[in-house]
């Protein structure tokens, strides 16, 4: 008997993806379809005072300019543009609706043509004025006005009185600047006008039903008339949980000409969707000579809109994760005149963990100690925010694996101490930390006499591998090869999902797999039964097992009647059932995804050049489901990581509230030549609690403390310690 699950299968989807035949939002040919062209504003605050699109309109091949003066009817309340992740607090953005700017590069007008072309020149002849209002970009201008977000609400102790009279302090502020998610698929929408007022629509996005529900919202059209379709989606981080304006502007579009239409955005349009928030952080750290942390302050403040309150738990990691008697966390929020910040790879963890296992390293060199010595030394085997125990946490072994893979025992503590002839080289580390959850997904199993099971989900795959691993555990379960099994994912029709994030999708899914395939063995055995002179007479369902396309006796490997005569025997041609996963939502345990990351940097002493020459992530992350597809997601977020402690920035000009940066030639993400070494490792963890299988999911935890890890190297290599991200070759200079 083959078992997928836990080895290295390569993806199911793989040759469709490098075949081209793998399709997505934009790429869906259908005839006769009408393009558009987005029309952005160029101010961040104000009104549109006039637009004038009649020389747009003179243009042949031009079918319509739409504005908020002529656009078709959309909802008025608020609740109607809550999509199932918009903030709680606030106003969600309505493209088109009224004549308010709200933010540099809003949608105020979307052109529509015969051609793409016809449609981008056109709009470069519809003119805009506008009444300008002050405004405001950049966050330390209004860190005063900052306010308070509720969580993380639980204080320890008594801070203040313990830091005071710590042997050891470390304060120090760090800065995230805005990051954009910057995919490689663009963000599109292609609608077809099925006629009488149904709809399909094509979109990049992680939760088609998510986008599906919002629509009908929106436009107050049945469940049944709009269907929501996006099968595979090129990359996203976040992006695409929140529906965003171009389907609502390519549907807009549709209804206006009763016709189908497709909606590319631009890459600098992309930069008027969300984005990781800038945020500053302040922690004070108080500890006792022996190296045990006794105060734990940890403050952020960070980016939303004038219209929205986006935020995520930033500080109530530093909460967790060490032991401390004291601690106390605030979250604050300041409004810019920008668009409503969004999630972005492990939200809230990737920048409070970076600010947190910085000062960390910076309190191992306050009391000169190991780093990795310290973290050993404050650390819990609960959570400390709940006081209750994991469901496992193997993060002890993530240090002593990496360490040992690394060579971290082969560190000279001293800064500056160690070289590489003409370059300084610089070893840190720094802890990860990620959650564990699980959602509600619905999962259905076709099973046909010739041995073929289809699986189906509403469920989206991002790239993560959800196909490949939905696909290993229906075979596992099912007992058949995995060439047997189709998966098909991304139709808003499937059986409910929610959106693609948070790092849930894996377990979630595969449990809902497992648990109908439990139903499709409850009715196989029945139907076994059911045979004259059945070798399974009298088994129960926890008896059997369907293996090598059986049902099988687990007692007796000779007891056992083949699928395909249980099938035919009772002249059953298919098997359908469809169940939901369930989990515990109880609070007795903290579930958690942990990592240790080591890194070394290479840095040119004459000109500051950074290259991160080598990098182990280990994880601890339950059982891996696909060795392959895990290490593939963690390298990739380790890059992610690259990319935010080196590259990534979004920069604004503040005199005009603009980004100035708005492309992939200025924004920098790491490209093969910054990307080296980079060893994951897997540490074992069992996990009898989680759930039946132990899975915990991987898409985020592989980032989180990677940039930390970074800038410690940084400062090991060079003695000097930059607090604001990006550390590039001017700030080591300074
Ligand atoms: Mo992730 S930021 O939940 O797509």
């Amino acid at each position: 008997m083959v078992n997928y699950i836990g080895t290295a299968t390569p993806r199911v989807d793989g040759r469709a993806k490098v075949t081209g035949e793998a399709k997505y939002a934009g790429e869906f040919n259908i005839s006769g379809l009408a393009y558009g062209s987005v029309i952005e504003s160029t101010i961040p605050k104000g009104r549109i005072a006039r637009i004038d699109t009649s020389e747009a309109l003179r243009v042949e091949g031009v079918l319509d300019v739409l504005t908020h003066e002529n656009r078709p009817r959309m909802a008025g309340a608020d609740d109607a543009w809550k999509d199932d992740v918009a903030p709680e607090e606030g106003s969600p953005f309505r493209p088109l609706y009224d004549d308010k700017i709200r933010f540099s590069g809003q949608p105020i007008a979307l052109v529509l043509a015969e051609e793409w072309e016809i449609a981008r020149y056109a709009a470069s002849l519809v003119r805009i004025e506008y009444e300008k209002q002050p405004f405001v970009t950049d966050l330390y201008n209004q860190r005063d006005q900052a306010f308070v977000v509720k969580k993380p609400d639980k204080p320890r102790g008594n801070v203040k009185r313990a830091y005071a009279a710590a042997d050891v302090r470390h304060e120090a502020e760090y800065f995230i600047p805005t990051e954009n998610h910057n995919p490689m698929e663009l963000f599109a929408s292609t609608v077809t006008w099925d006629g009488g007022g149904k709809l399909t629509v094509y979109d990049k996005t992680q939760g088609v039903q998510n986008v599906q529900r919002y629509l009908c919202n929106v436009f107050k059209k049945k469940a049944d008339d709009l269907r929501v379709i996006s099968p595979f989606v090129g990359g996203a981080f976040g992006s695409g949980l929140r529906p965003q304006y171009h389907v609502v502007l390519a549907v807009l579009g549709a209804l206006a000409l009763k016709r189908s239409v497709r909606l590319v955005l631009t890459r600098q349009q992309m930069y008027g969707l969300g984005y990781r928030p800038a945020t500053i952080e302040r922690l004070a750290l108080g500890a006792k000579a022996d190296g045990t942390l006794d105060a734990i302050t940890h403050e952020a403040i960070a980016v939303t809109s004038q219209f929205e309150d986006f935020s995520r738990n930033d500080t109530g990691w530093s909460a967790l994760l060490y032991r401390s008697a004291n601690a106390n966390y605030l979250h604050r929020l300041a409004r810019l005149d920008v668009p409503t910040s969004s999630d972005m790879r492990a939200p809230g963890a990737a920048t409070g963990v970076y600010a947190l296992e910085s000062a960390m390293d910076e309190l191992a060199v306050a009391l000169n100690l190991d780093p990795v010595e310290l973290r050993l030394r404050c650390y819990s085997d609960r959570d400390q925010n709940e006081d209750v125990p994991y469901t496992s946490k193997q993060l002890r072994e993530c240090y002593r694996q990496g360490a040992d893979a690394f060579g971290w025992d082969k560190r000279k503590p001293e800064p500056r101490s160690m070289r590489d002839g003409s370059e300084l080289v610089g070893w840190g580390m720094a802890t990860g930390v990620w959650e564990a959850l699980q959602m509600p997904v619905a999962a259905r199993i076709v099973l046909t006499a010739n041995g073929h099971a289809e699986v189906s989900c509403a469920a989206s795959d991002i790239g993560t591998g959800t196909y490949t691993i939905m696909a290993q555990v229906a075979a596992d379960t099912l007992g058949l090869p995995l060439e047997n099994i189709t998966v098909k994912l991304g139709d808003s029709t499937l059986p409910q999902a929610p959106v693609e994030g948070g790092s849930w999708m894996a377990a979630s899914a595969s449990h809902a797999v497992a648990t109908t395939a439990k139903e499709i063995r409850k009715e196989l055995l029945a139907l076994a039964k059911a045979m004259k002179n059945s070798p399974l007479a009298g088994a129960k369902l926890e008896d059997v097992v369907l293996a090598d396309g059986k049902v099988v006796s687990k007692h007796d490997e000779g007891r056992a009647v083949s699928i395909a005569d249980a099938m035919r025997h009772a002249a059953v041609d298919r098997i359908e059932k469809q169940k939901t996963n369930s989990f515990p939502d109880d609070t007795s345990h903290a579930r958690n995804t942990h990592s240790a990351v080591f890194v070394e940097v290479k840095v040119d002493e004459q000109l500051g050049v950074i290259r991160v020459t080598r990098v182990v992530s280990a994880i601890a992350a339950g059982r891996i489901l696909n060795t392959q597809t895990a290490h593939s997601q963690v390298m990739g977020s380790v890059v992610g990581g690259i990319g935010m402690a080196l590259h990534e920035e979004t920069l604004y000009d503040h005199r005009f509230g603009r980004i100035m940066n708005a492309n992939i030639a200025e924004y920098h993400v790491p490209v093969n030549a910054d990307v080296q070494d980079i060893k994951v490792i897997f540490v074992d963890e069992p996990d009898e609690v989680i759930n039946p299988l132990g899975i915990k999911g991987l898409g985020e935890i592989g980032i989180v403390g990677v940039a930390a890890a970074i800038a410690n190297a940084v400062y090991h290599a060079t003695g000097k310690r930059v607090r604001d991200l990006p550390i590039t070759l001017d700030k080591l200079q300074r």
